[in-house]
């Protein structure tokens, strides 16, 4: 009766609806199931609408964290039984209550109907949600067209992306340091799980993101970009690999052929300025036709003030073939970078297993360079997967850190030695040496780089002998998307076999 007579405050009814419950007559029993229906039928109805919308969601979050389940089902235990609501009183069955007073507590809003009038309670019901409506876009930052928020979890920390722009991108950006290698949707290490919301996948390779992986709502963060705001899990890196991204032209100032197919090249920065680095990260390569190509810096930062690439010889390859056929010393090259989280965790006191193939040694030299340059004496094994032992092409640097540093153990391993190359050491898959010398890996860490294979090769395996997820650090000497652009895009090729 309250809200018939709340209304018909409002001038929509013809007949005042409280003429409805004024006769025992007009209370009828077809009164009486359009009451049922509008206080069960229309919110099941609604209840329906909003489950249908919520498996529609991708990965919709319903509850509120448990934390805050437990602490407000514990809060209102407590207020129960401090202050419970006891508007009728104490329950009894042997008298029929006339008088139904109204509860302040779930009703509140209905004697304020009687201590002022119903046209201020409709005012300020009207008011109270209307700023609740208005809330989401009060106080916050204006949003320009097609940016969206995204929020991390663990870290919390928020980020607004713009335009098309992905989610790896706007981190940067904003200074988070999530992990990435090869920003092209290659090679997997800028995976992470969108909790909230949806994302363009943009395109990428499918053995750096599995239909399956997909399906668990993974996506890389390098291609992905939002369509709406997002709250996505991923592992923020520490601060140590942060130095400011910079394009900067490099003049070629050394050239040396180490193996047929392996160039040596340094160069060295155009002008005054420099460009930081962490041993293990990558720079990338400006081709005139506007691609890129990544290379590790092969060098520790402390060596000189330039940087040293190791290249290798790709059949038919544009930029490697120019470095071979056409490159001199005084060519002046753009590249950007420094780029990359592959680096030397240096908090951790862990033995160090690294596992290289072909190129991959390049950015390994540039760790264990720096370790041996300040003095980490933690244990360090090197394992270098080839295939034949040309393609070691720089063994002697490796056997002499083993000479000179105690901690420092280096194990060649061919994958292909035929009789005529009177190969006497360790052979097979350089994964799988590292599997036969390790009865567990609990107490390692890895740092894989060479090509995806080599790196997927050794991840479950590994884990699978104790070595946490979290300790494996890789670094994919991928094909670029560009190369091959369709989502099934192939990784593997002849040449991209290291190990
Ligand atoms: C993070 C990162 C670090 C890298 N570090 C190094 C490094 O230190 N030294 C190094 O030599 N390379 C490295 N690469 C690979 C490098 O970026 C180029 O992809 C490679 O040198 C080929 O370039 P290209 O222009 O000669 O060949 P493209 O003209 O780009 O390709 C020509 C053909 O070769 C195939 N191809 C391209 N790249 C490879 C490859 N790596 N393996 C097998 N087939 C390939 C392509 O599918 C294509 O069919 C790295 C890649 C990444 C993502
Ligand atoms: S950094 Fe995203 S796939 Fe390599």
């Amino acid at each position: 009766m309250a809200t018939a007579e709340w209304l018909d405050a409002l001038p929509i009814f013809s007949a005042p609806l409280v003429r409805n419950f004024l006769e025992q007559g007009s209370v009828n029993d077809r009164f009486f199931s359009l009451l049922s229906f509008i206080h069960l039928g229309v919110p099941l109805g609604a209840f329906a609408i909003i489950w249908i919308h919520t498996q529609r969601v991708p990965q919709a979050k319903t509850s509120p964290p448990k934390i805050v389940t437990i602490w407000l089902i514990l809060s209102m235990v407590a207020l129960s039984l401090i202050q419970p609501a006891l508007s009728q009183g104490h329950a009894d069955l042997d008298s029929a209550p006339f008088v139904l007073n109204l509860d302040w507590f779930y009703l509140w809003s209905y004697p304020l109907l009687y201590s002022w009038s119903p046209a201020n309670v409709w005012i300020l019901i009207g008011g109270v949600t209307g700023f609740f409506l208005l809330l989401p876009f009060l106080g916050g930052a204006k949003r320009g067209k097609g940016e969206y928020e995204i929020t991390t979890t663990p870290a919390g920390h928020t980020v607004m992306a713009k335009n098309g722009e992905t989610i790896l991108e706007a981190s940067l950006r904003h200074g988070l340091n999530l992990p990435y290698v090869c920003r092209d949707g290659a090679c997997g290490a800028c995976k992470g799980k969108v909790l909230r919301g949806t994302v363009d996948y943009g395109i990428y390779q499918k053995s750096a993101l599995t239909d399956a992986e997909k399906e668990q709502g993974n996506a890389l963060f390098c291609c992905a970009k939002p369509l709406s705001d997002l709250q996505v899990e991923c592992h923020e890196v520490n601060e140590s690999g942060r130095f400011p991204v910079k394009i900067m032209k490099f003049c070629v100032q050394k050239m040396e052929r180490a193996a047929q197919d392996v160039m040596l090249l340094e160069l060295r920065p155009e002008g005054d300025e420099q460009m930081d680095f962490v041993a293990g990260q990558y720079i990338a390569v400006h081709l005139d036709d506007g691609t890129k190509r990544s290379y590790s810096i092969a060098n520790a930062p402390h060596e000189s003030d330039c940087l040293q690439l190791h290249v290798r010889l790709v059949k038919g390859g544009k930029f490697t073939g120019h470095v071979f056929n056409e490159m001199r010393v005084g060519d002046i090259l753009q590249a950007e970078g420094p780029l990359g989280t592959f680096f030397l965790h240096e908090e951790s006191d862990k033995p160090i297993i690294f596992m290289s193939g072909g190129c991959g040694f390049g950015s390994v030299k540039g760790m264990v360079e720096h370790a041996l340059k300040i003095g980490l004496n933690r244990p360090m094994t090197l394992y270098w997967g080839a295939r034949i032992p040309e393609d070691f092409y720089l063994a002697k640097l490796p056997e002499n850190w083993q000479r000179e540093h105690k901690n420092f153990k280096f194990i060649p391993v061919l994958s292909e030695p035929k009789p005529e190359h009177g190969w006497q050491g360790r052979t097979g898959l350089v994964h799988e040496a590292i599997l036969q010398d390790y009865q567990t890996l609990n107490n390692y860490q890895v740092y894989a780089c060479g090509s995806p294979e080599m790196v997927e090769a050794g991840r479950a395996p590994f884990m699978a002998k104790g070595l946490p997820e979290d300790q494996y650090f890789a670094d994919k000497i991928s094909v670029a998307c560009h190369i091959a652009p369709a989502m099934e895009a192939p990784v593997s090729s002849e040449g991209a076999k290291h190990d």
